[in-house]
């Protein structure tokens, strides 16, 4: 199941997250001024296709919360200037899975809490959670990524 799948989130063996333990999250890890950007951007991009009100609301929610699962990251991880080692990447390439997992707990729709899972998807199949390809990823999912990549060129952001 879609849901079981994102919460059962396995970190060397445990089982780490469980619903209250997800919702007793902190802002620390989450650059806002980023998250806003991204979804005033993916307002914008929606503006231009022929998509419903309905899917352009959730995609623009999603872009907001797209880092939201940061706030399960070590901030010392999250904050490190040099470069990150293995085991410190590996933790950050959880943070779809957790935000995915914070949405569903929040209430919000699967379709929210897919496009937060795989915002860090890639056409060639390269990216994570999944390495999902091409018209697998969705559409929300395609268009976070894009706004993300964009204001993470153009802004510094953690
Ligand atoms: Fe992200
Ligand atoms: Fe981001």
């Amino acid at each position: 199941m879609y849901t079981a799948d994102i919460i059962s989130i396995d970190q060397g063996g445990d089982t780490i997250l469980n619903p209250i333990d997800l919702l007793q999250t902190d802002n620390r890890g989450i650059d806002v001024f980023h998250c806003f950007r991204v979804a005033e951007l993916a307002f914008k991009l929606c503006s231009q296709l022929e998509i419903s009100n309905e899917e352009k609301e959730e995609i623009v929610l999603s872009a907001a919360m797209h880092d939201i699962g940061k706030s399960k990251i070590d901030i010392s991880i999250l904050n490190k200037p040099g470069k990150l080692n293995n085991k410190e990447w590996n933790e950050i390439k959880l943070h779809p899975k957790y935000g995915a997992a914070i949405a569903l707990m929040m209430g919000y729709s699967v379709n929210i809490s897919q496009n937060i899972l795989y915002h860090h998807e890639n056409s060639d199949g390269t990216g994570y959670s999944k390495g999902l390809r091409d018209e697998n990823i969705p559409l929300g999912a395609a268009i976070i990524r894009i706004c993300d990549s964009y204001d993470a060129m153009r802004n510094k952001t953690i």
